[in-house]
């Protein structure tokens, strides 16, 4: 039987804080915890430099003088350790936790796994400041300036490798829906990511090109494993199986069939031919398809489950990264009807819907994994009063956030439409985002309570009842699969 301390001591990887003990890199579970420990670090950090943005924006003069500082540096560095730092990390932490047990097979190496991790988090740190130092290649979710986004596409290969690698030595030979969609996401990605980071196209075709790329960066990376994280967490968290397997079945297919084509969007009304913006028009449209799924099958599933959210802060984060991905998703079909897109394109509208995605679905389903590890893996108590503190920060600041920035696009929108001076809305949306900033300041503040909260209940735990079966973690029966 695995002690706490030594499966705790494996956290030193990334928080010498928490323990003085060498760097185990290849026990159990090690790449897990250095890519989770490492996303939630980023996340913080993203968060911050979000939030000096956001004040730049209603006070040009904050931080002003100090060129590495200046508001066009730190966007593109915001955005970056946003999706490789904070959402990549968190969700490969969930992945390499989750494909061992999926497969019921030992990851085929811990040791890779970690120092990929390791290399990931140098290597984003170099490329960042190379951001901030004037050196981005000035392309949208490509900035991260040679060699260091090469080194990323060789990273997501040997990623990749060592997940398919195990994926394909299973001794579970049946695919639970998880799994479906951690091999949509690790199997396409590093050709997107070449072509979007390696593209010698220019002009528009250059544009199309990168936002297939990115749109996939979000859409077929990012939130397909955030997908599998809940698929895979809820069904524990709520003591019974999913409510449908064929509907999961029914969203995985659409997704998959439709999501990689929706990159046309981001350029509705350019320069581009009207077949592409057609073609991924219908294709954003079509994605109601496994979002209506998404919505029935964990909606069904978390239907009676009241108590359970009531006193499982973890399973309340889940639920709300369910609810905010599908408010997201509804939201961007919405953005990519042609009208409404012609009114509302350039506008904070777009920074909502954004935020609901990565700050009110990423987020808080990193945030549920880890709660969920730490109780249902390494079964220590984390403060109950912190956990709760954090929930209600960062629903709060989540709304105060999204409401702000939607407020604002409508009216910027609707004046723009209306022929009126741009000049005009700058000085009207002030209070907006005003009210952002703050916001902002309200979710970082939640963070740094849970942030708390995990190096506390690390550096000094204190053990769950084991009998509790609230918390056991023996294998849970999904229909006819097993997860465990
Ligand atoms: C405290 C939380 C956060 C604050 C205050 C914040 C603030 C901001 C601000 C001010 C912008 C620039 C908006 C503009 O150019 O008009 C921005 C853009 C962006 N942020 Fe955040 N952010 C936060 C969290 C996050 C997180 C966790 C992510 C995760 C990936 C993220 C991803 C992005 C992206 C992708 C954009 C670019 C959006 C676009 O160009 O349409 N943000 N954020
Ligand atoms: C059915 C699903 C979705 C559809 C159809 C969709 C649609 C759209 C559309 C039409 C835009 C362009 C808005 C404009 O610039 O005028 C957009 C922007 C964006 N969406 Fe979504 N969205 C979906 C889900 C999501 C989710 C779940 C996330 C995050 C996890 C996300 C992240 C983004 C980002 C980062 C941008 C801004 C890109 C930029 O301009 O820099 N989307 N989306």
């Amino acid at each position: 039987m695995t002690s706490i301390k030594e499966k705790t001591s494996g956290l030193v990887t990334l928080i010498p804080i928490i323990s003085s003990e060498p760097l185990p890199i290849d026990q159990p579970d090690s790449a897990s915890r250095t890519w989770l420990f490492s996303g939630i670090f980023w996340m913080s950090v993203t968060m911050l430099i979000g939030l000096v943005e956001a004040v730049k924006l209603f006070y040009p003069e904050f931080l002003q003088g100090v060129p590495a500082l200046a508001y066009g540096r730190l966007r593109p560095v915001h955005i970056n350790i946003g999706m490789f730092g904070f959402m990549s990390m968190g969700y490969l932490g969930a992945t390499f936790y989750m494909v061992p047990r999926l497969t019921q097979t030992p990851l085929f190496s811990e040791r890779l796994g970690s120092l990929t991790a390791w290399a990931w988090n140098l290597n984003l740190l170099a490329g960042c400041l190379g951001i901030l130092m004037g050196f981005s290649k000035g392309k949208e979710y490509t900035e991260i300036p040679f060699p260091f986004d090469m080194a990323i596409g060789l990273f997501v290969i040997a990623i990749a490798g060592n997940l398919f690698s195990t994926i394909t030595q299973r001794r579970e030979q049946r695919i639970y829906v998880s799994l479906w969609y951690i091999l949509l996401a690790i199997i396409p990605f590093p050709i997107y990511y070449t072509l979007g980071n390696a593209s010698k196209f220019s002009g528009i075709e250059d544009a199309v090109i990168n936002w297939f790329y990115s749109h996939n960066l979000f859409g077929i990376w990012l939130t397909t494993l955030g997908l599998a994280t809940l698929y895979y967490i809820v069904p524990k968290q709520v003591h019974k199986p999913l409510y449908s397997h064929v509907i999961s079945f029914v969203g995985f297919w659409t997704l998959a069939a439709f999501y990689p084509w929706n990159g046309g969007h981001h350029v509705i009304w350019g320069p581009v031919p009207m077949w592409v913006m057609t073609a991924s028009v219908t294709a954003s449209i079509a994605m109601f398809i496994p979002t209506f799924a998404t919505m029935v099958n964990f909606g069904g599933t978390a239907w009676g489950t009241w108590d359970i959210m009531k006193r499982d802060v973890s399973y309340r984060f889940s639920l709300l990264a369910y609810l905010c991905y599908v408010g997201a998703s509804l939201w961007g079909t919405g953005l990519a009807v042609m009208s409404l897109n012609a009114k509302l394109h350039f506008t904070n509208m777009t920074i909502a819907h954004v935020h609901l995605g990565f700050v009110g679905f990423g987020v808080p389903g990193v945030i549920a994994f880890t709660y969920f590890y730490l109780e249902r893996s390494l079964k220590l108590k984390y403060s109950r009063s912190m956990a709760e503190w954090h929930f209600w920060l960062t629903l709060i600041g989540i709304i105060g956030y999204v409401v702000s920035m939607g407020i604002s696009g409508w009216m910027e929108g609707s004046a723009w439409e209306a022929g009126g001076a741009p000049q005009g809305t700058m000085i009207d949306r002030y209070p907006y985002h005003v009210a952002r900033a703050i916001s902002g300041l309200v979710i970082l503040l939640g963070q740094f309570l849970f942030v708390g909260n995990v190096i506390q209940t690390i550096n000094y735990p204190v053990p769950l009842e084991t009998k509790n079966e609230e918390h056991s973690t023996n294998n849970l029966q999904t229909q006819n699969v097993t997860i465990s």
